[in-house]
């Protein structure tokens, strides 16, 4: 399966922060928001990954991952011209998707828990056309929202609905067979002039090929896309850190659990960073991982 972490957009309800970088190269506590939505790739077991991005900012992605071999991985990069929506995805990445299956995730998106490993693995094994994933909000007009019936089958799907008909939000993380890309090219502008995901979800659904996965109590769903929101990523991720004495979104940790690197190349990639706390940390991971692999916590099933 490919991967696409969709990181362009203008980020305006975040300027000035966003008005010479990119959004999702900005730190969320001790790094920088894109290393979240690529760990929850890597977790699903995606290595080949492409990160869309403006074309002012490719080479800023480029510098922090290079061709994703560090991380034992391959990693592209394209640009998105203008932002035309989160469909467009498919279509500059369909190069890269090649008539494989395919998870986007949006590169403002956080998820955390102990069940999120097994949750994207079961997700991605039994893939029958799209999965996309539901999480109860208090105001699901802000998002992209579903309804099931009582037997949790998809009812309908809309886009920031005035009225929603429920309170399950869709995070900005789905998993498509290969047919996106084509689905992608029949889509056409919606009235605020995008290329809308939940057309994509609906064409699916219509077809009975949807399947919404609830991320329940056990997950934490957040998006840093406003500045208040990016302080309570922040926060949420200094705090679940702080007690739990491990870190979120830490890909190098993440590379080695999923055997992408070895556990001496992940203590070299700390080393390189060695003087911050987060560079320490990944050393001590590896000594750790040396010790007693079978201590991966965050991998359990
Ligand atoms: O966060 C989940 C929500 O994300 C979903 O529930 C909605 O269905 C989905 O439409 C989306 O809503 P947002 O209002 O958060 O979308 P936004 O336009 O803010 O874009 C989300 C991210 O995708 C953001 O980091 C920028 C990036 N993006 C967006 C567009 C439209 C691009 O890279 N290119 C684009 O063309």
């Amino acid at each position: 399966m490919k991967g696409i972490v969709l990181a362009g957009g203008n980020g305006s309800r975040l300027q000035p922060v966003t008005l010479v970088s990119s959004k999702q190269l900005a730190p969320v506590y001790d790094k920088p928001m894109v290393y979240y939505p690529l760990s929850v790739l890597m977790l699903a077991g995606i290595d080949d990954v492409l990160i869309i991005a403006r074309p002012a900012e490719i080479e800023s992605f480029r510098r922090l991952f290079g061709d994703g071999s560090r991380l034992g991985m391959r990693i592209d990069y394209a640009a998105q011209e203008e932002p035309r929506g989160i469909a467009d995805a498919f279509r500059v990445g369909a190069g890269h998707i090649e008539g494989e299956s395919c998870a986007l995730i949006l590169g403002d998106n956080l998820f955390h828990g102990a069940k999120l490993p097994a949750l994207l693995r079961g997700s991605a094994r039994t893939l029958r056309g799209c999965v996309l994933f539901g999480h109860q909000v208090a105001e699901p007009e802000h998002f992209g929202v579903a309804e099931i019936d009582t037997k949790g089958q998809l009812v309908s799907i809309e886009e920031k609905p005035k009225h929603p008909r429920s309170n399950l939000a869709i995070p900005g993380l789905y998993f498509f067979d290969h047919t996106v890309s084509d689905v992608a090219q029949g889509l056409r502008p919606s009235a605020r002039g995008e290329l809308e995901i939940t057309d994509v979800l609906r064409a699916y659904m219509e077809e009975g090929r949807a399947d919404l996965v609830w991320l329940g109590r056990g997950v934490t769903w957040l998006d840093a896309g406003t500045h208040e929101s990016l302080l309570d990523a922040g926060r949420f991720v200094r705090d679940a850190q702080h007690r739990q004495g491990t870190r979120i979104g830490c890909v190098e940790e993440v590379a080695m659990y999923m055997g992408f690197i070895t556990p001496e190349a992940c203590h070299e990639l700390g080393a390189g960073m060695g003087s911050s706390p987060y560079g320490q940390y990944v050393m001590e991971s590896a000594r750790e991982y040396r010790l007693a692999p079978s201590l991966a916590n965050f991998m359990e099933e």
